[in-house]
């Protein structure tokens, strides 16, 4: 049945969907995603030319999630464009030695293989934007949000901030609602951040404050001679931004390809100090005497995070547990590192991350960790958690020698 009144434009081609002519799972992704877009009005819809979906950790969806997806297989779904996936709440493989129960595993696994004969890439990482091709103005439908900051702001491609079930769905159809963060008129700068004054600060951490600062729009950040420490921790400052705040886009001057040359005039400017970034980060760190591990990889680590590490860390005995999260391509791609900080008594996993996962069934309740998003979100449900830099992490597995 086509929807009564519907207000989004819609070519022949999405009504034909609407109407059921490409099967039941087309047509009720394609009625929740012109609703979406209703509400949000919008007056048509946009092709996308990727998906990406969060929210599949069985953790988080449970038994609902699950068979709200193995409905939708049922239902004949396919996706109509390249689609991959976020973090599970395991590591495929190595699921027993993270204390994970069988009964868990086997939905978790079920609830994969359904996305994978979807025709989903379980690619299980939240840093899709280092294997898959995109370009600037490539219109996508992602739903995580370090994903998203890195797509609109690094890429210069266009994606709202959706949920995970939104996102599958317009992976289905193959669209998303023309609105929000596809539209140039919303890519404008809406407020200046100058963060020079935090530059002795760690670029998680700053993300962290701008956010929580500029809480909605589009900042434009100035950083001077903190751009370069800014870009070798572009990812961790993103994820922060996104932590803290519903922003889709920042505009870094010099590293973002839509940002203007010059700071744009006549916006509301905010200066950004380290007294003003020390103050967020009480929200979010508690100082720990002994933690229980230190745990990197938020968002996952790359292959050559994976390198830096085995740089640091090869012929040193480690003081303390180390848990890193990564993906199986950058493992792939660091085969040999990954063995050798194995053989030092490193925990690597893959397909998963410390906030997806349980940490708790691995005995941690008390982390470490170098990432403002992760420190928000462990602190959240209930673990202790120290945010330090990366260099202060790795002095506190060996020493002083970093
Ligand atoms: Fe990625 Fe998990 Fe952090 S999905 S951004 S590692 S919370």
């Amino acid at each position: 049945m086509p929807l009564r009144g519907v207000r989004v434009y819609l070519t022949r081609e999405e009504e034909k969907i609407l109407e059921g002519e490409m099967g039941e799972a087309a047509r009720i992704a394609m009625e929740a995603v012109v609703r979406v877009g209703e509400s949000l009005g919008a007056e048509r819809l946009v092709e996308i030319s990727r998906a990406h979906i969060s929210g599949i950790s069985y953790k988080n969806v449970g038994e609902a999630g699950r068979q709200f997806i193995e409905r939708l297989r049922r239902l004949g779904a396919k996706f109509s464009v390249p689609t991959t996936v976020n973090p599970a709440g395991m590591d495929t493989c190595k699921w027993r030695s993270m204390g994970v129960g069988e009964e868990f595993a086997r939905a978790q696994l079920a609830l994969l293989e359904d996305l994978e004969a979807m025709g989903a890439e379980l690619i299980l990482t939240c840093t899709p934007y280092f294997y898959v091709e995109l370009r600037a103005g490539d219109h996508l439908a992602w739903s995580e949000s370090n994903a998203v900051l890195y797509a609109n702001s690094v890429i210069g491609a266009r994606t709202n901030r959706e949920g995970g079930p939104l996102a599958l769905l317009e992976g289905l159809v193959g669209r998303a609602p023309y609105v929000g963060l596809h539209l140039d008129e919303e890519r404008e700068p809406t407020v200046l951040v100058d963060v020079r004054g935090a530059r002795g600060i760690d670029p998680a951490l700053v993300g962290y404050a701008v956010g929580y600062y500029v809480e909605k729009g589009i900042p434009y950040v100035t950083a001077g001679s903190f751009k370069s420490a800014l870009e070798s921790r572009l990812k961790e400052f993103l994820a922060a931004v996104g932590a803290s705040s519903s922003i889709g886009l920042v505009l870094i001057e010099g590293i973002s390809p839509e940002a203007p040359r010059e700071p744009p005039l006549g916006t509301e400017k905010i200066s950004l100090d380290e007294e003003e970034v020390r103050e967020v980060k009480e929200r979010i760190s508690t100082p720990l005497g002994e933690p229980d591990a230190i745990l990197l990889g938020c968002p996952h680590l790359s292959a050559g995070e994976l390198l830096e590490i085995h740089e640091a860390l090869a012929g040193r005995r480690l003081r303390r547990r180390l848990v890193l999260f990564t993906s199986r391509k950058a493992i792939a791609e660091r085969m040999r590192e990954v063995r050798a900080l194995e053989a030092l008594g490193v925990e690597v996993y893959a397909d998963t991350c410390m906030v997806v996962s349980e940490l708790s069934k691995m005995g941690i309740y008390t982390a470490v960790v170098d990432s403002a998003k992760a420190a928000y979100y462990l602190s959240s449900q209930g673990y202790e958690v120290e945010l330090v830099s990366r260099e202060e992490a790795l002095r506190m597995l060996i020493g002083n020698n970093v």
